[in-house]
C-alpha cells in the first residue's frame, strides 16, 4: 500500500507542510491537498502553461512536477503575487489592458511574466513573446497580454536579478528550468 509523504516547503512565503501521495502532481497537491485553486488545470500534460508556478528561481508546469519534489523548496503561485497593499502591478496591468477573458490561462501568464520581469525588467516585446511561448491563451489573441507585461516592465526599477538568475533560460514544458 502506498503511503503519503510528509513534505515541508515554503509556499508563497509561508512555511507549509502537507501530506501527499508520491504519485500526486504538484498541480493536484496545490489545488486538492492544500486548497489553493488559483493555479489552473488546462491540458494536464505540459502543453498549455495554465498550471505554471515558480519553484525556487525556475518556472515549471506544475502538472508535470510531483508534489513531493518541492520538499525544502520555495513555491510561488498566483496567490502569492498580491499583497495586503494591493494587486501585483502585473495583475493591475492585466485588468487595465483587458488581458484576460475566460481567465483559465491568466494565473500561469502572471506567474511566468513575474519571473521574467524579476530577471529582466526591461525585456522587450520579442523577449516577452519568447518567454511566454509556453503559455497558451485561447481567448485574447496575446497582444493585450504582451502589452500588459511591457507596461509593467517599462515602469519597473532597475534589475534586481542575480547573475545566475539573469542567465537562467526558460526551457520547454516539463521542467521549464
Ligand atoms: Fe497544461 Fe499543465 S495543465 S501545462
Ligand atoms: Fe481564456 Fe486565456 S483568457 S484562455
Amino acid at each position: 500500500m502506498v503511503e503519503k509523504v510528509h513534505v515541508r516547503t515554503t509556499l508563497n512565503g509561508e512555511p507549509t507542510e502537507f501530506l501527499v501521495y508520491p504519485y500526486q502532481s504538484l498541480l493536484e497537491t496545490l489545488r486538492e491537498v492544500i486548497g489553493l485553486t488559483g493555479t489552473k488545470e488546462g491540458c494536464n500534460d505540459g502543453n498549455c502553461g495554465a498550471c505554471t508556478v515558480q519553484v525556487d528561481d525556475r518556472i515549471v508546469d506544475s502538472c508535470l512536477v510531483l508534489g513531493v519534489e518541492v520538499e525544502g523548496k520555495k513555491v510561488t503561485t498566483v496567490e502569492g503575487l498580491a499583497t495586503p497593499a494591493g494587486l501585483h502591478p502585473l495583475q493591475q496591468a492585466f485588468l487595465e489592458e483587458a488581458s484576460l477573458q475566460c481567465g483559465i490561462c491568466t494565473p500561469g501568464f502572471l506567474v511566468a511574466s513575474k519571473a521574467l520581469l524579476d530577471r529582466e525588467p526591461k525585456a522587450d516585446e520579442h523577449r516577452i513573446r519568447h518567454w511566454l511561448a509556453g503559455n497558451l491563451c485561447r481567448c485574447t489573441g496575446y497582444d493585450k497580454i504582451i502589452r500588459a507585461v511591457q507596461k509593467v516592465g517599462a515602469t519597473s526599477k532597475p534589475a534586481r536579478a542575480t547573475a545566475a538568475q539573469a542567465t537562467a533560460k526558460r526551457r520547454p514544458a516539463g521542467a521549464r528550468k
